[in-house]
């Protein structure tokens, strides 16, 4: 979660261009007091942006991340966030890494622990990964 505007102008300055959101909105308001400030920021400072809030300790059901991978596929200078990057954030890297780069869920989470050690932090999290495995490796009908 950036705490201050500053650091979106780091952001800008680093390439970010598209800016995932998974925090929840109580979330945002603790950062920033008010999540529609937030959002108004990010439009000024010309990110695009996607809200897609996930409660902490969860993940996105298969529904929410489908959604959420093809919105990261539509441009370049994607970042994701939520509080801490660790759970949320871990979690929809790790599943666009398992559709890009065809890794398994285990070899997904080891390659976000490589930048992130201990993302991905619950069963749930984990769980949405081990069922994007198992749809994928599936033999289609
Ligand atoms: P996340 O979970 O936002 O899903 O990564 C959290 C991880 C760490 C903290 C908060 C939320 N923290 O305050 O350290």
């Amino acid at each position: 979660m950036p705490y201050s505007v500053d650091e979106l102008d780091i952001w800008k300055s680093e390439g970010v261009r598209r800016v995932l959101v998974l925090a929840e909105d109580w979330e945002i308001e603790e950062a920033w007091g008010n999540a529609a400030y937030y959002f108004s920021l990010l439009k000024e400072k010309g990110f695009e942006y996607l809200h897609s809030p996930i409660p902490d300790g969860h993940a996105p059901n298969k529904e929410q991340f489908f959604e959420i991978f093809r919105w990261l596929g539509k441009g370049k200078g994607n970042l994701v966030h939520c509080v801490g990057g660790m759970g949320r954030t871990g979690t929809v890297i790790a599943g666009y890494l398992m559709l890009t780069e065809s890794l398994n869920a285990q070899q997904a989470v080891e390659e976000v622990r490589k930048y992130r050690p201990g993302a991905v932090q619950t069963l749930n999290q984990f769980k949405l990964l081990l069922e994007l495995e198992l749809s994928w490796s599936r033999p289609t009908p």
